[in-house]
C-alpha cells in the first residue's frame, strides 16, 4: 500500500501564493497516519503508508507538506478529544475569555468554532451566554459534542457551507479555528468562507503551531499528515491581505510546543507592535532562506542517531523503557526513528480510545496510566513533551522512586 496515490495528491504550487518555487528539504516517510491507532485484529492487515515530505516556498516563505492525504481519510473518524486534556480545557477557557474581553463581544452573539472537536471551546463560550455552533467533520467526535449539549454540524467547513450557515443563522461575531488552519487543504476557499460568515465587526481567531519554535526546538515530530502547513506570521499576512483582511493582533503562546494566536478582522489594519516584533523574530531566524530548512533537516537526522544510540545503550544495560503519552507526534518520532517493541514495552496514555490499541506503524501497545504506576519502567520516553512540566510534576512519585524521563527533543536528555 506504500505510496497509494489515489488517496493523496502531490502539490504542484504553494497553497498561499500559488508559486511553483517549492523546495523539498525533509522526508520523514512514508509512514502511516499519526492518529490511526490499530485494534489487535487489524495488526496483520496491510497498513497504508503515505509520503511525509516537507517543502519550502521561496516566494512567500510558506513551509508545507508536498503531499495532501484525502481529508475524508484523515478526519472522518478521529482519535483526538480535546476534553481528555485538562491543560487544553483550561487553555480554551482562557481563549474564550480573552476574545470576549478584548473584542467586547456582547452576550447572545453567535460564535462558530470550526473543527470544534468535542465542543470544549464552545462550552466555555456558553458560560458567557453566547449562541454557539460547532463545525466538526469527524462523525464520532461531533456526536459526542452533541451529547454534551453543543450544537454541532458534522461537516467540513468551506465556502458552500459558510453561505448556507449565513442564510440560516446570520453572520457570526466570532469564528474560531484552533489547530485547524494548518489542516485545511483549500486554504483560500476556507478563508473566503470565513469572510462570508463573519460579521463586518466580527473577529476570526486562529491558533497554529509556530514555525520559529518548531525550528528552534527541533520539534520535527509535530510534522505529520494532518498538518499540511507550518506557519509563521509573514505568510499569514500575505494570505489575509490577498483577501482584504487584516491581522489585528498576534500572541506568541506556549501550547503545542509554541504556537501563535492570530486575531483577524475583515478589513486591513495597521501593524501592531507585537506583530512587528514577531516579524522581526522571523527575519532574524532567517525564515526566508532555504538554508535554514536544510540545516533543520540535518539536525533532525543527528537527533535520530543520538536518540537511538541512547535507547539502545539503555536496553543493552537491561533497562525497561516505556513511552509516556501515545501522541500523534510520538508516532512521527517512533516511525521515523524506527523505535518499536524491541525498545519500548508499551506506551501509557490517559485516552480511553487509545488504550488497548497499537500505535500506527510500530505497533506498540497502548496501556492505561494505571499500568505505568503498577509496573513502572526504568525509563519513560516522554512522547507528550508538550506537557513536560505538568507530567514531571504529576509523576513525582515515579521519579522519587528512581524512574527517569527521557526528553527526546531538541537533544535526548535524561531527567
Ligand atoms: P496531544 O498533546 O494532543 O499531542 P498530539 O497532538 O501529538 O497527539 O496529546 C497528548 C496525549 O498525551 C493524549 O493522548 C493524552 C496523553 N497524556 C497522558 O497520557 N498523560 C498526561 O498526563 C497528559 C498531560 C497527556
Amino acid at each position: 500500500m506504500k505510496g497509494n496515490n489515489d488517496q493523496y495528491t502531490t502539490i504542484t504550487a504553494c497553497s498561499i501564493c500559488r508559486s511553483r518555487t517549492l523546495h523539498k528539504f525533509l522526508s520523514l516517510g512514508p509512514i502511516p497516519l499519526a492518529n490511526s491507532f490499530l485494534r489487535e485484529d487489524q495488526l496483520s492487515a496491510p497498513e497504508p503508508h503515505y509520503p511525509l515530505d516537507v517543502c519550502f516556498c521561496s516566494t512567500c516563505g510558506l513551509v508545507q507538506l508536498a503531499h495532501v492525504v484525502d481529508p475524508e481519510i484523515l478526519f472522518k473518524d478521529y482519535a483526538y478529544l480535546t476534553s481528555t486534556s485538562k491543560p487544553m480545557e483550561a487553555h480554551f477557557a482562557k481563549l474564550a475569555e480573552d476574545i470576549i474581553w478584548r473584542f467586547n463581544v456582547p452576550p447572545g452573539s453567535l460564535v462558530v468554532d470550526i473543527g470544534s472537536n468535542d465542543g470544549t471551546l464552545l462550552h466555555s463560550f456558553q458560560k458567557y451566554d453566547m449562541k454557539t455552533l460547532g463545525i466538526e467533520p469527524a462523525a464520532n467526535v461531533a456526536k459526542l459534542a452533541v451529547s454534551r449539549g453543543i450544537e454541532t454540524r458534522n461537516d467540513f467547513f468551506d465556502e458552500r457551507l459558510a453561505r448556507r450557515l449565513c442564510a440560516e443563522r446570520g453572520q457570526a461575531k466570532v469564528i474560531s479555528a484552533t489547530n485547524v488552519f494548518a489542516h485545511v487543504a483549500d486554504l483560500e476557499g476556507f478563508t473566503r468562507g470565513v469572510t462570508h460568515l463573519l460579521a463586518e465587526d466580527g473577529i476570526f481567531a486562529i491558533e497554529v503551531p509556530y514555525l520559529v519554535d518548531m525550528l528552534k526546538r527541533l520539534e520535527f515530530d509535530t510534522i505529520y499528515h494532518e498538518h499540511l502547513r507550518y506557519f509563521a506570521v509573514q505568510p499569514l499576512v500575505t494570505l489575509f491581505s490577498r483577501l482584504g483582511m487584516g491581522i489585528v493582533e498576534v500572541q506568541h503562546i506556549g501550547v503545542h510546543g509554541g504556537s501563535i494566536r492570530v486575531y483577524v478582522q475583515k478589513s486591513p489594519c495597521s501593524l501592531s507592535s507585537r506583530k512587528a516584533e514577531l516579524l522581526k523574530l522571523e527575519a532574524e531566524a532567517k525564515l526566508g532562506s532555504l538554508k535554514t530548512y536544510q540545516k533543520f533537516a540535518e539536525e533532525v537526522g543527528g537527533m535520530k542517531e543520538s536518540l537511538l544510540s541512547l535507547l539502545k545503550s539503555l536496553k543493552a544495560q537491561g533497562a525497561i523503557i516505556a513511552g509516556y503519552g501515545a501522541t500523534a507526534k510520538g508516532n512521527t518520532l517512533l516511525n521515523y526513528c524506527n523505535i518499536g517493541t524491541d525498545i519500548l514495552d508499551y506506551i501509557s496514555d490517559t485516552t480511553p480510545f487509545k488504550q488497548g490499541r497499537y500505535t500506527p506503524g510500530m505497533h506498540i501497545p497502548v496501556f492505561p496510566e494505571s499500568h505505568f504506576h503498577e509496573s513502572p519502567p526504568d525509563y519513560a520516553l516522554l512522547l507528550a513533551w508538550n506537557y513536560a512540566g505538568k507530567i514531571l510534576q504529576k509523576e513525582v512519585v515515579y521519579r522519587q522512586a528512581g524512574g527517569r524521563f527521557i526528553l527526546p527533543l531538541p537533544k535526548p536528555q535524561l531527567v
